[in-house]
């Protein structure tokens, strides 16, 4: 397994792959690695010759006051941890390096990035669609995999995909959890024990809003008024988002159906934490 740092020697690998006529699957993470970015390495393992994993704290995708200098960083681990998972490359730029001086492009997609995290965290689709254009412009994957867990940017970046012509085949892969249900982050070391037991409400949330809906429960507005109530008894959380919505536009739905699916952002003292799941069985 290799270690590149620079866009050049990044390209070279990838140009005598061609040649070679390798099929190149990517991995795009922030490093940290835990079990879910493996779980998507595992299926990037399967469907490419070359298998790229990038680590890389985007600054472009977080905000003022975000956790962009404190966001957790151990390259030595997660080199150990990728070479196990069967990784080939792993491509780790510096901030330099993607973002020189005199950088002036960014991509941005419209209408489903205004709601839900590109709501509460203004830019930060923009960051992630930019800095996702380049690397796919960089190692020129035919299949990328992404995490359901971050659903509404694997809706973004679906929608990219189509409206800028890329040939990439984007893969969406099952939130992975711990045994308790706590989808699995690297934000999640930002919790203390109290916080860590008192973020399980996430997970319950969306069994317990799945359990409504399998009672015959259809109006998006009651389960969402309960969920709240139930969320606000955790003294440790504030809720930025509790939504139901179509699961490709992203609009809020009034009616529960096939296509629902729940999206919660809550921060558990200053960790803000995301989960969603469908509402109807068999979609997962
Ligand atoms: P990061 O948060 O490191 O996540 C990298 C990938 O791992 C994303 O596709 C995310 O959805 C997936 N992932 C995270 N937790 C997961 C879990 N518990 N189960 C399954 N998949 C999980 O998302 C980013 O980085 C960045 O925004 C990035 C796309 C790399 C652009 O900078």
């Amino acid at each position: 397994m290799d270690i590149i740092k620079t866009v050049s020697e990044m390209g070279q690998r990838v140009a005598s792959a061609r040649v070679a006529g390798e099929t190149i699957s990517f991995v795009p993470t922030m490093g940290f690695l835990h079990q879910g970015h493996l779980s998507l390495l595992e299926e990037g393992r399967k469907r490419g010759d070359l298998l790229v994993l990038s680590i890389f704290v985007n600054p472009t995708q977080f905000g003022q006051g975000e956790d962009f200098e404190d966001y957790p960083r151990d390259l030595q681990q997660d080199s150990a941890l990728a070479q196990q998972a069967g990784v080939d490359i792993i491509f780790a730029p510096t901030a330099a390096e993607m973002y020189p001086s005199g950088y002036a492009t960014y991509v941005d997609v419209e209408g489903i990035t205004e709601t839900l995290c590109g709501a509460s965290r203004p830019g930060h689709f923009r960051g992630v669609c930019t800095v996702v254009s380049k690397l796919f412009n960089i190692i020129q994957p035919q299949v990328a995999i992404f995490g359901n867990k971050d659903f509404q940017q694997l809706a973004v970046i679906k929608r990219m995909v189509l409206d800028l012509n890329m040939a990439v085949e984007i893969i969406g892969m099952p939130i992975f959890r711990e045994a308790d249900g706590l989808a699995m982050s690297s934000r999640n070391v930002y919790l203390n024990q109290d916080q860590r037991q008192q973020a399980l409400v996430l997970s319950q949330s969306l069994i317990q809003a799945q359990q409504f809906v399998a009672q015959g429960q259809t109006e998006s507005a009651e389960i969402i008024s309960h969920l709240k109530k139930e969320i606000a008894k955790y003294p440790a959380t504030r809720i930025d988002y509790v939504q139901i919505c179509h699961q490709l536009t992203l609009e809020d739905q009034t009616t529960i159906d096939a296509d629902s699916v729940l999206l919660l952002a809550v921060y558990v003292g200053n960790t803000r934490l995301i989960d969603n799941a469908f509402l109807v069985p068999d979609n997962d």
